[in-house]
């Protein structure tokens, strides 16, 4: 039973509600663990189609634990940014999307969580940033990777370099954020998109973010060869079928994900 972590399926939709909120939800290794264990679980249930993470009370996730971290040694504090990493993986190589509700701080590994998710909503009072070299430390929850890679590494330099945090409006100008909403209909919005996403062609939704994600890795060519053979393999299932029938008579499609 998780003690920070919710899991609650809604019809095909994941949602995960990060709640510690005495400590504005700062990833302890206790919630981390439990986060992992939440995404075991997800994985293991083909029916859900997208998943959302949010954060209780008024922070999504202020980073991680700074009391915790206090004490740690060399060794312990590789460890803890190795195995988080592992963790962020786990949510970033699931199969289906991953949302973050972002209702308000995103520091730090909060930051990092969020960046771990495919699609980022915030509400009008998300604050993001990088305090950490104000604390004597890198990012550690894989931010130095994946920040770059989502806004250019000048502007992320200007972010980590700086530990400035910035409000929802400026995200979205640099594109770490997808949309703003104001806060009382950020997750209604969030529900909105995961449905109109459970509702696709299951097989081709996890091609397509395979095709995206590991393409980005490889040369252009590569990545469209990668495509390709994706492409080629949505015609051997009945979700194809079904799909361009449904088209033709003009009816919605009704997908067994087969
Ligand atoms: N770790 C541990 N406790 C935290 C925390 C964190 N990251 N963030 C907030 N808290 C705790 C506070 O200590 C406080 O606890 P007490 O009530 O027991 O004093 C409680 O949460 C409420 O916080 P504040 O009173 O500070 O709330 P505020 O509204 O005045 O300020 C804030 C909000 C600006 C987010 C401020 O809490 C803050 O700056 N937090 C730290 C943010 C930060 O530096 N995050 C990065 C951590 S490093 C990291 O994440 C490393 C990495 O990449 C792996």
């Amino acid at each position: 039973m998780e003690k920070h972590v919710k899991l609650e399926i809604l019809d095909k939709i994941a949602i995960v509600a990060i709640d510690r909120q005495e400590a504005l939800n700062a990833l302890n290794t206790e919630l981390i663990m439990e986060l992992g264990a939440v995404f075991d679980e997800i994985s293991k249930n083909d029916s859900v189609g997208c998943v959302i993470i949010k954060g209780e009370g008024k922070a999504f996730v202020a980073g991680a634990d700074i009391a915790e971290m206090l004490v740690k040694n060399q060794e312990e504090g590789e460890i803890f940014g190795r195995d988080t990493s592992q963790v962020f993986l786990k949510i970033s190589n699931y199969k289906k999307p991953v949302i973050a509700a972002v209702n308000g701080y995103a520091l730090g590994g909060g930051l990092e969580l969020a960046l771990a998710c495919d699609i980022r909503y915030a509400s009008k009072k998300a604050k993001f940033g990088f305090p950490e070299l104000g604390l004597g430390i890198t990012p550690g929850f894989s931010g130095t990777q994946r920040l770059p890679r989502l806004v250019g590494s000048s502007i992320a330099k200007e972010m980590i370099f700086s530990s400035a945090i910035i409000d929802a409006d400026e995200a979205y100008r640099i594109g770490l954020v997808n949309k703003v909403f104001d806060g009382e209909n950020l997750f209604d919005e969030c529900l909105k998109l995961a449905k109109k996403i459970s509702e696709n062609g299951q097989i081709a939704l996890e091609y397509a973010k395979t095709a995206i994600d590991d393409g980005l890795k490889k040369s252009l060519e590569e990545g469209i060869a990668l495509e390709n053979k994706l492409f080629g393999m949505c015609f051997a299932t009945e979700d194809q079928k079904e799909g361009m029938q449904a088209f033709l008579d003009k009816r919605p499609a009704v997908f067994k994900n087969k």
